[in-house]
């Protein structure tokens, strides 16, 4: 059970610069962990290529490419990066690196539900908390498409909890495009028996 970075363009290594500092971190290491993070903030770059490398070390190439494909192959992650190029193309988005950070957060994402898959104990439930995020008006549904690719990958999807919200949306989101309700939600997915 876990809740992981949501997809919200937080930057917890500037939330935490403070703490960092103190703790006598430079600012050269700052970005470096930066980058190896998770991708949910417009300055993440790819991480494919760094994951292919990993993957080749451990003489798992062909898995790596076998991840890829599923999670390329997915239909609602494909619809919601053809969405947002459309509101990206239409001016609606404040900035590129959001379609960077979103396809990149449910690959790597989808990496980590492929690596949960293999190592959990058969008929496991897995529990992951998230949020559902908007950007340029696209309300993506992170609970849905995370679910679709656990169930491609090959978990079996087996109830979406959604969770009383208090949180609304941002001041820009909601002047320009109006208010969408965001779900909080538990994703309970089990490894088949
Ligand atoms: C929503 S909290 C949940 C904490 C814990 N996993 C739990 O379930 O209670 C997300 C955690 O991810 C870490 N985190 C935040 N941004 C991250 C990122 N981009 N990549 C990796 N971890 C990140 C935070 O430090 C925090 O511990």
């Amino acid at each position: 059970m876990t809740s992981p970075p949501y997809c919200n363009r937080y930057d917890y290594t500037r939330t935490y610069a403070l703490e960092l500092a103190y703790l006598g971190v430079t600012e050269t290491e700052i970005r470096r962990l930066r980058q190896r993070q998770v991708s949910c903030t417009v300055e993440h770059s790819s991480k494919i290529h760094e994951l292919e490398v990993l993957y080749e070390s451990l003489g798992q190439h062909d898995r790596f490419k076998h991840i890829l494909r599923v999670i390329r192959s997915n239909a609602a992650l494909q619809e919601i990066n053809a969405a947002l190029t459309t509101r990206w193309n239409r001016g609606d988005l404040n900035n590129r690196g959001v379609l960077q950070m979103i396809d990149g957060y449910f690959i790597e994402m989808g990496f980590v539900f492929a690596e949960i898959l293999r190592t959990a104990k058969p008929g496991a439930s897995i529990a992951f908390v998230n949020d559902n995020v908007r950007y340029g008006g696209e309300v993506i549904p992170v609970d849905l498409i995370t679910t679709s690719i656990a169930e491609d990958l090959g978990f079996q999807a087996d109830t979406v909890h959604v969770l009383v919200q208090r949180k609304g949306n941002s001041s820009q989101q909601m002047g320009k495009f109006g208010r969408a309700e965001l779900r909080k939600c538990i994703t309970i997915w089990r490894k088949p028996a």
